[in-house]
């Protein structure tokens, strides 16, 4: 797996309400991830976990300081680069398990490989067999997502980011609408796409998840 070293330097994350107040998240956060590292972005509720997971992505633009994947800065691509890394590059799993409601559970897995032809399409399919096994979905396959709980929806959200074999993967609370049995799967299934020479970053107030991580960052609360 050819992965893209994380690096994240002087970070800042700020937002203005509707209300025209300004609340500085994140600052001064410098922090880099190298392959092979399962990297946990602790904190309080509150504290910009999924704040700093978005601009990792290239979802949002962060108020100042920069984050480069393989030394290319996000934000010098376009939106279209940057939305292109994401499917290819740094896959992304949001904190609400978002899938697309049209598809089954087995087509919103097999959805990100289909732009790369046939042959991606055929090693997707024998890996979605496989990471829906190991996650406990192979019956729901055919599933629409709206018969799913929270918890089996935050199953297939993973696995599809685990099917879509992206070299970074962040991911967002993986573990947080699941019991211990399945969060330490998930956790498990972290570590192996990191040992594969992988990258995950994963935020989460997860104890264990932090403990079974390689580094682990704290954000301070921003309202203390
Ligand atoms: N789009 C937004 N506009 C304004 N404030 C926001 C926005 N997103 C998050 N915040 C605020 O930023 C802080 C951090 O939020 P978040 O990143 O979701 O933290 P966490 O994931 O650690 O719970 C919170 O105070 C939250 O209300
Ligand atoms: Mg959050």
């Amino acid at each position: 797996m050819n992965t893209p070293a994380l690096q994240v330097t002087s970070l800042a994350i700020a937002y203005t309400d509707t209300e025209g107040e300004h609340l500085d998240v994140v600052s001064g956060l410098s922090f880099s991830v190298v392959p092979g590292q399962l990297c946990c972005i602790a904190g309080r509720s509150g504290s910009g976990k999924t704040s700093v997971a978005r601009v990792l992505v290239g979802l949002t633009a962060p108020a100042g300081g920069t984050v480069t994947w393989g030394g290319v800065d996000l934000s010098t691509l376009t939106e279209v680069e940057r939305s292109d890394q994401r499917r290819k590059i740094t896959g992304y799993v949001d904190q609400e398990a978002t899938l697309i409601p049209g598809l089954t559970v087995l087509d919103n897995i097999l959805l990100p490989a289909i732009p790369d032809g046939r042959d991606a399409a055929r090693r997707a399919k024998n890996k979605a067999a496989e990471d829906l096994r190991r996650l406990g979905l192979e019956r729901r396959r055919k599933w629409s997502p709206a018969r799913l709980s929270g918890g089996e929806r935050q199953r297939v959200a993973l696995a599809r980011a685990l099917t879509a074999n992206t070299p970074a993967i962040v991911v967002d609370e993986p573990t947080a609408s699941l019991d211990r049995r399945w969060a330490d799967t998930v956790i498990d299934l972290l570590l192996e796409h990191a040992d594969a020479g992988g990258i995950v970053v994963a935020a989460s107030h997860d104890p264990t998840l932090a403990r079974a991580s390689h580094t682990v960052i704290t954000l301070d609360d921003a309202s203390e």
